[in-house]
């Protein structure tokens, strides 16, 4: 045990390109001995390792996956060994860093890990360093503006509340939906029911080399379902 516990950096490594990630993300991450990172039980890769390696070394670092259940994301039960092992890491006085496919505090897996150790392990010091999100990054790859003046922005993950694309659509200018690969036929019916299929726009994998921008009704028919999308409908 050292005397200073290390901190614990959540880390937005931005959407993809890994040009998108902020100075100050590469430097914490340079000097890091400790890499999280979150990796689904289903045994997929990590988008957020590969965006982090695309710009700084993690050779010689000791990497430690985070497993994560998508169909139970708030459940420890996955993560606990792993957290177990990095508050050791602290507790010797190591910086860590997790890192966060975006901006670590929106609609990612690190605000259950950040709000078990505020709430369980309080001698831990946290730091976030935000990152770009998928939402900035694909309103800036399909040219379309999320809201300017008074406009109001509605921002829902589809894959959860489809009941609530239709409330939403009437009280915001732009609705913008994450996950909504598998809504994408719900959200397809409310967009007709309201005439609103033409502002459509889907941005799967955005700033990445397999990035592609669907306007109207291609956005819809299914002939993109990735997970890696963002829908966006400006009216
Ligand atoms: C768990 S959320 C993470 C959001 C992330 N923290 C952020 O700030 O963008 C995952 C969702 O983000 C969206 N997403 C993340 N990266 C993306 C990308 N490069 N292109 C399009 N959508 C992306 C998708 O809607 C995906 O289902």
């Amino acid at each position: 045990m050292s005397e200073r516990w290390g901190r614990f950096y959540g880390i937005g490594v931005g959407p993809g390109d890994p040009e998108l990630m902020t100075l100050k993300a590469v430097r914490v991450l340079e000097r890091v001995p400790v890499v999280c990172y979150p990796q689904s039980t289903a045994g997929e890769g990590s988008m957020a390792l590969a965006i982090a390696s695309g710009a700084v070394s993690l050779a010689g670092k000791e990497l430690v996956p985070f497993p994560f259940s998508m169909s139970q994301p708030h459940t420890t039960d996955t993560w606990q060994g792993a957290l177990g092992r990095v508050l050791e890491r602290l507790a010797e006085g190591m910086d860590c860093a997790f890192l966060t496919e975006g901006d670590p505090l929106l609609y990612s897996t690190f605000v259950y890990v950040y709000e078990h150790l505020r709430r369980h392990h309080p001698q831990v010091s946290l730091e976030v360093v935000p990152g770009v999100s998928s939402v900035t990054a694909a309103a800036a790859r399909a040219g379309v503006p999320l809201a300017a003046g008074r406009e109001r922005i509605a921002l829902l993950p589809a894959l959860y509340h489809p009941q609530d694309i239709g409330p939403c659509l009437e009280s915001s200018d732009t609705l913008v939906l994450l996950k909504v690969n598998r809504m994408l036929d719900a959200v397809r019916r409310e967009l007709e029911a309201r005439g609103l299929v033409d502002r459509a726009v889907l941005v799967r994998r955005a700033t990445l080399p397999e990035e592609q921008v669907l306007c109207g009704p291609e956005a819809l028919d299914g002939r993109v379902r990735d997970y890696f999308s963002v829908l966006i409908v400006r009216r």
